[in-house]
């Protein structure tokens, strides 16, 4: 049997919308103008790596004391921006994905940069579901780097290649990849190109393909 591993923002919950209005927000401190397109290249990324990049596109430099406040007050926007947020947040199918994974046995982890990871999946009561968890206080690199996946398959005692990962963000495919494993892309076909399959939603994923991509007969 295979396991499945999943990322966190955009994959399971709707978060992604709430990480772009607090960088957009940071943004606006150096007149800097995040667009839409520009923030597709920050989903799966660190937050350090976020504000590098951002700050590289709005060709500004910043010493270390000037950026450690900036991602202090990123977080802290972000924080409060997912407050508020409940079990409505889940986005579609994810719980019924998850209870075949609970039925089935089939092994799970989390693979996400974020270092909120644990708080959110608490909130909304999905902690449960997960043998294991990989997020932001367990890696040095970001993705496309497969250090995520490749420490998610570690401790769940399972090979790279028996492990299929779901994804929203194009660095994420591009991780999971490197590390051997099958991809399931979740958001836009464009930006998910690489992946091995490509759905607009979780909800799309029927209980033979569920079957199918957990090798289960
Ligand atoms: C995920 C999200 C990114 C976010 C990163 C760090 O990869 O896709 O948008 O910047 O986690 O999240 P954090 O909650 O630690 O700031
Ligand atoms: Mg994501």
């Amino acid at each position: 049997m295979k396991a499945f591993i999943f990322d966190l923002d955009g994959v399971l919950v709707d978060t992604a919308k709430y990480h772009y209005i607090a960088w957009k927000t940071i943004g606006t401190s150096f007149n800097f103008n995040l667009t839409e397109t520009q923030n597709e290249r920050l989903k799966g990324i660190s937050r350090t790596d976020s504000l590098d990049l951002m700050l590289e596109w709005a060709e500004t430099g910043m010493n270390l004391e000037e950026k450690k406040v900036l991602l202090r007050q990123k977080n802290e926007h972000y924080l409060e921006l997912i407050q508020e947020m409940d079990r409505t947040e889940i986005l579609p199918g994810v719980l019924t994905i998850l209870d075949f994974t609970k039925k089935n046995k089939v092994p799970v982890s989390l693979g996400s940069a974020s270092k909120n990871a644990q708080l959110i999946l608490k909130k909304l009561g999905l902690l449960c579901y997960f043998d294991n968890i990989v997020d932001g206080t367990h890696l040095t690199h970001s993705k496309p780097n497969p250090e995520v996946f490749l420490l998610g398959a570690k401790n769940l005692n399972t090979h790279a290649n028996q492990c299929v990962v779901f994804e929203d963000a194009a660095a994420g495919i591009a991780a999971a990849k490197a590390a051997q494993m099958v991809t399931v892309g979740v958001g836009d076909a464009k930006e998910l190109a690489a992946a091995d399959y490509i759905f607009d939603s979780l909800e799309s994923i029927d209980s033979n393909l569920l079957q199918t991509l957990a090798a289960i007969s």
